[in-house]
């Protein structure tokens, strides 16, 4: 396989990506930035308080959307480390105006850790779900993680999550019955996929747009705390 040429933009700036994969005119994938704190933790309670799709069960991944962390305090912290650590992104689907999904990948392990693991979570609205979009956020993650300094990829989910457990079958990743479990959290994966072949997704289709950083804030000014991971 040819040797993969890492784009530091992906951390130093923020970007939106298309898909030709999905032309529709008003839909973008765009870096969550401290900019947008205000809608995700808007959409983070929206999505807690909406009974999920039908197919659909209840978001557990590890990176989940619990009441017990502060979404946007974790999102703004990575978004900040991530410019030289190069270890975490989040992503927001952007849909007809509106925030109606997030894709997050961040690392897991203690800094410095070898191997590192970086995991990929997701969540989409109830009304956009079963359109396909979810398999395209989760390949564009696995498109992104390439990028990541992350020694090994992951995500996780509960047998009962019907559609994680699909999207992750549709994009190939393999099922293991190990057990996630986090001090202070429980059980919050019974089906992992592990070691994740990222490779394979290096010449996924997507157009990016790279713009220079429009916030520039010190870890320190954030007075949020970490309280997840
Ligand atoms: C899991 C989730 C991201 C899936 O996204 P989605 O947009 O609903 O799924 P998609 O429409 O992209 O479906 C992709 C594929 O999975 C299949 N699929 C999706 N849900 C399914 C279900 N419940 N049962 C069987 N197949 C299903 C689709 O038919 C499609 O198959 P294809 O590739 O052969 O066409 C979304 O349902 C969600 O946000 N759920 C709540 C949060 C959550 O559980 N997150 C996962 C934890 S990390």
């Amino acid at each position: 396989m040819s040797p993969f040429q890492k784009d530091e933009g992906f951390f130093t700036k923020d970007w939106t990506i298309t898909l030709p994969s999905r032309p529709e005119p008003n839909l973008k994938y765009i870096r969550l930035t401290p900019n947008e704190t205000a809608g995700f933790e808007r959409f983070v309670e929206e999505a807690a308080s909406r009974p999920a799709a039908k197919s659909s069960n209840t978001e557990t991944s590890p990176v989940g959307l619990k009441a017990s962390f502060e979404p946007g305090g974790r999102m703004q912290k990575m978004y900040i480390e991530s410019q030289t650590q190069h270890h975490a992104l989040d992503v927001f689907i952007y849909l007809d105006d509106r925030f109606v999904g997030w894709g997050a990948m961040y690392e897991i392990t203690p800094p410095f850790s070898k191997p590192s693991v970086a995991n990929i979570g997701i969540k989409l609205l109830p009304e956009v779900q079963g359109k396909g979009l979810g398999k395209t956020l989760m390949q564009l993650l696995l498109r992104l993680s390439n990028e990541v300094d992350a020694d090994i990829i992951e995500a996780g989910t509960m047998k009962e999550n019907a559609s994680m457990r699909a999207i992750a079958k549709s994009v190939g990743l393999v099922e293991s019955d190990k057990i996630n479990f986090v001090p202070g959290r429980g059980v919050v994966a019974d089906v992992m996929f592990e070691n994740i072949e990222r490779e394979r997704w290096r010449d996924f289709d997507m157009l990016v747009e790279l713009r220079e950083k429009v916030v520039e804030l010190q870890v320190s000014h954030l007075n949020t705390p970490l309280l997840d991971n």
